[in-house]
């Protein structure tokens, strides 16, 4: 007997066989259940049916039905397989076939439609049209051939539904019928965003991704590669196909848990840089101030030898490493292992220090753990969504079109953005804060709640601590006062407050645009608060405080303890159990003294205190703060060490080059945003003499005489598991066979804890912790020579410094680097749209395109990080959150002019 899950099934007989499907379940998923085979040419299980091709007609309780838009009813009887059935759905599908080019049914065309056809036996010349409708090939990832199209609609609701961008349409009448962009046009010059939705559900090849890839569909491809994405931490599954050592195409996997058959921009197509011809293969050494390519041998004998002479001349603490929110966890722990065994230092430290410190200082202080509280899952059952800081329908896509789906159908939604971005075009409210005020916003908003009688007393009550101090503090934070700090209308702030407080079951969902502030850890702090006051987190009446994290595994890396105080799984270095535990497995004992910060490990190469510096994956001179005076600290610096995938600008800077494998050639695990460990698999080989990061640390420690154990990325996951209590159930056997899990996972017959705090918090006593923590001003305010206040982050098509992204077909989809400004500020200080433009601070200057939009605010500006050469973050200041050094990214003040 088959069946499908749910909470409600019933049972009907399919073709004599007995099945369960859950209630509401189609006629068609019951076929389906029952292992019957079925054409289905309008229907893909991602979407709504619509019942328009007829080719799934079927006969229940003697009526001829089309089965996907047929509710299964108790102990209905279906037949599908009667000669008239089978002579309906022939003559159906013939029809539609009967006016295609002969190209739709060639032999080997892998398209739904063409295997249904040959599963009927209607061969190629069934299909007799003549064609003539023309093609749309402006789009370098998406070709459109008019004359393959059946006008099923499943792209049009694709694009509507699951990505939630109305991109698309049908044109024509009757036979003339046919899919277009919705805007006319190209549809390189339409809304399409890429996610590669229509390629991938359109049952013809009508719509395909051109090159090696066309044709292939997560429904019909050959055998391919799961593994998990490496661009951003949303955690998408992807299935690699490859021929030849090369990918053909990257697709959505139908049953990965967080992108449920949905892809963006980056993960479905910008795979084209690992082909690039600007790929490192070889070591490279600097000799006579040029780089040169050496040997392995040489390159890690010259990395040893001057590891070794800073350790001579300053003592451990003069090395220190730069580990990689990029690489894998298994990496990561070696890297830190390394810093730990092999020098005796706590000088590493990861990119979270520069995106989301802030997040696991103020979570743990709040709640007692460094994660995001609920699994997105959950998230999205939310009925009002409060969305802070983040623009996820770009640096997250498909978090952002699971949110627009769920605002779609009926949640409230409040944007707290200083921006216009995607989500806020259809909030309910939208606050737009001055930049550097959010933790006067979020008081404002906790005043509310507790003003008008929107808290859980019960459990504040119960399960909470610190309310008497803030209530205190909120006295100060009137909507009259809040919005003459922030510019925030007091009645849009006492609306939001209303919809979140009555809200049955609220969540929030925030990023950078609340951490990287001089307050940082204060606003993620206040932000958490309102959760607590809400009773919104730890239990079944809310989803918490979630964080969208940036780069693929910068959660992973902080788990893998890669930062200067904390020890894998968040034991800190001064604490001496923490300690015992990887000094029983590690054989060593562990330095008590916290290390630097990546801030503070420039400023010590600044001062000769830092005598190596090993970066590994990211690009500093690019994305970090206050560039000139990185770029100084590299030249002060003996030895700097980079482990990269192409020459970025910190690796030009370097004296030794390390080529090494990127995400798709690399065995492993990462965690995403909410917090589940995830398989990756190397799709394809590193190109010439490349190695994994993994290799990399191991070799660089046999050449210093130090074996790091752990042979492979499995040996260094189940080594992590055993010295941290809340990895211990983990391992990459247990992912293989079950999948993603969740940490923590105390045991391997724990299935990870989705939701955290449902019986206590995990601080010291159990409870919340309220924060009264004051607003502080940010720490750039604009004034008459820098009148503008820069905000920067990401674009929907780029990724990080860009190196992957700028290689391939996302640089024609988003090729300049733009600073985004009001029309009032353009008439202001004379710009034209489009004009070159010099972009000043106190700290250095941009060159830039001038986009005039009323997306910024009047008086801010953005622009992304995206492409190195405009100089971007030489704009940015050196100040930091207070509490982890998180850089002030989203407040500088700047001005601009003519170049
Ligand atoms: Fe049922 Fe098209 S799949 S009518």
């Amino acid at each position: 007997m088959g069946a499908v899950n749910g909470t409600e099934p019933l049972r009907v007989e399919i073709g004599g066989i007995d099945v369960e499907v859950p209630e509401g379940a189609s006629l068609l998923a019951a076929v389906r259940a029952a292992g019957a085979e079925l054409p289905a040419l309008c229907s893909d299980d991602r979407l709504s049916p619509a019942g328009s091709c007829r080719t799934c007609l079927v006969r229940a309780d003697g009526r001829i039905v089309a089965a996907c838009v047929t509710p299964a009813a108790p102990g209905v009887r279906v037949e599908t397989d009667t000669d008239d059935l089978r002579q309906l759905r022939r003559d159906t599908v013939e029809l539609i076939t009967s006016a295609l080019p002969s190209r739709a049914l060639t032999e080997d065309n892998p398209s739904e439609l063409a295997q249904v056809c040959r599963s009927l036996g209607l061969g190629p010349e069934t299909a007799q049209g003549t064609g003539g409708r023309g093609e749309d090939v402006s789009h370098p990832y998406v070709h459109l051939d008019r004359d393959l199209c059946i006008a099923c609609g499943r792209c049009v609701r694709m694009c509507a539904e699951v990505q939630g961008t109305f991109a698309l349409t049908l044109t024509g009448r009757g036979a003339d019928t046919v899919v277009a962009p919705g805007t006319g046009g190209p549809w390189a010059e339409s809304d399409c965003v890429a996610c590669g939705g229509c390629v991938d559900t359109c049952p013809t090849g009508a719509i395909s991704e051109p090159g090696p890839g066309r044709g292939l569909t997560s429904a019909h491809r050959p055998a391919a590669t799961r593994t998990t994405c490496g661009y951003c931490g949303v955690g998408c599954s992807l299935d690699v196909v490859t021929s030849d050592g090369e990918v053909r195409a990257v697709l959505p996997a139908r049953d990965g848990p967080v992108n449920q058959g949905h892809a963006c921009v980056k993960g479905r197509f910008a795979h084209g840089y690992l082909t690039s011809p600007e790929r490192l293969t070889r070591p490279l050494l600097r000799r006579d101030g040029r780089l040169e390519p050496v040997g392995w041998d040489e390159a890690l004998g010259r990395v040893a030898r001057g590891m070794r002479a800073a350790v001579a001349a300053g003592g451990a603490d003069a090395v220190a490493a730069i580990s990689s929110a990029r690489a894998t966890n298994e990496e990561n722990y070696l890297v830190q292992k390394f810093l730990r065994v092999v020098i005796g230092t706590n000088n590493v430290d990861n990119c979270s220090r520069l995106c989301h410190s802030p997040s696991a200082a103020g979570l743990t202080a709040s709640f007692g753990l460094s994660g995001g509280t609920d699994s997105f899952d959950d998230v999205e059952r939310a009925d009002c969504l409060l969305v802070v800081g983040a623009n996820p329908v770009e640096a997250h896509p498909v978090v952002g079109a699971r949110l627009m789906r769920r605002v779609l159908r009926g949640a409230k939604l409040v944007v707290a953005d200083p921006r216009a971005v995607g989500l806020a075009l259809h909030a309910d409210v939208h606050l737009r804060p001055r930049p550097g005020t959010n933790v006067a916003l979020f008081h404002g908003l906790a005043h509310v709640l507790l003003a008008e009688g929107l808290a859980d007393e019960g459990f504040l009550r119960e399960r909470v601590t610190g309310l008497p101090e803030l209530t205190e503090l909120l006295e100060d934070y009137p909507p009259d006062r809040v919005a003459a700090i922030t510019e925030v209308p007091a009645a849009d702030l006492i609306a939001a407050a209303r919809l979140y407080g009555r809200a049955l079951r609220p969540a929030i969902v925030y990023g950078l645009g609340v951490t990287e502030h001089l307050h940082g850890t204060d606003g993620v702090r206040s932000l958490a608060n309102l959760a607590i006051l809400r009773g919104a987190v730890g239990t079944d009446r809310g989803y918490g405080v979630n964080p969208l994290r940036g780069q693929n595994n910068v959660q992973g890396a902080s788990d893998m303890g890669a930062l200067p105080d904390l020890l894998p799984g968040y034991g800190k270095v001064t604490d001496p159990a923490a300690r015992a535990r990887v000094e029983a497995a590690w054989g060593v004992r562990v330095p008590e003294r916290p290390g630097l910060r990546i801030p503070d490990m420039f400023a010590a190469a600044r001062a000769g205190a830092l005598r190596a510096l090993w970066v590994i994956g990211e690009d500093v001179c690019a994305t970090d703060p206050d560039a000139n005076q990185v770029a100084r600290a590299l030249e002060a610096c003996p030895l700097v060490v980079c482990n990269e995938v192409f020459l970025s600008e910190t690796a030009r800077r370097a004296d030794v080059v390390l080529p090494v494998a990127s995400w798709l050639e690399k065995d492993g695990t990462f965690v995403n945003f909410d917090r589940r460990f995830q398989r990756v698999r190397p799709a394809v080989s590193p190109p010439g003499e490349a190695r994994s990061d993994f290799d990399v640390v191991r070799a660089l420690a046999d050449v210093m005489g130090v074996d790091l154990g752990c042979p492979t990325p499995a040996d260094a996951l189940a080594e992590c598991a055993r010295v941290t209590p809340v990895f211990a159930g983990l391992s990459h056997d247990r992912l293989d066979r079950e999948g993603d899990v969740p940490w923590p996972c105390p045991d391997p017959d724990h299935p990870g804890e989705a939701k955290l705090y449902k019986e206590r918090f995990a601080t010291p006593d159990g409870r919340a912790h309220l924060t009264a923590a004051p607003y502080l001003p940010p720490g750039e305010q604009p004034d008459d020579d820098y009148p503008l206040v820069l905000v920067t982050g990401r674009r929907w098509a780029h990724y990080n410094s860009g190196s992957m992204t700028r290689r391939g077909g996302n640089l024609a989809l988003d090729p300049i680097d733009f600073l985004d400004l009001h029309p009032d500020d353009a008439l202001r200080y004379g710009v034209r749209d489009g004009a070159q433009l010099t972009v000043e601070s106190r700290h250095g200057e941009a060159r830039l395109v001038a986009r005039v939009s009323e997306q910024t605010a009047p008086g801010q500006v953005f622009c992304s990080f995206h492409f190195p050469a405009s100089g971007v973050n030489r704009l940015t200041s050196d100040h930091a959150d207070t509490v982890t050094s998180c850089p002030e990214y989203k407040v500088t003040a700047v001005r601009v002019g003519a170049p």
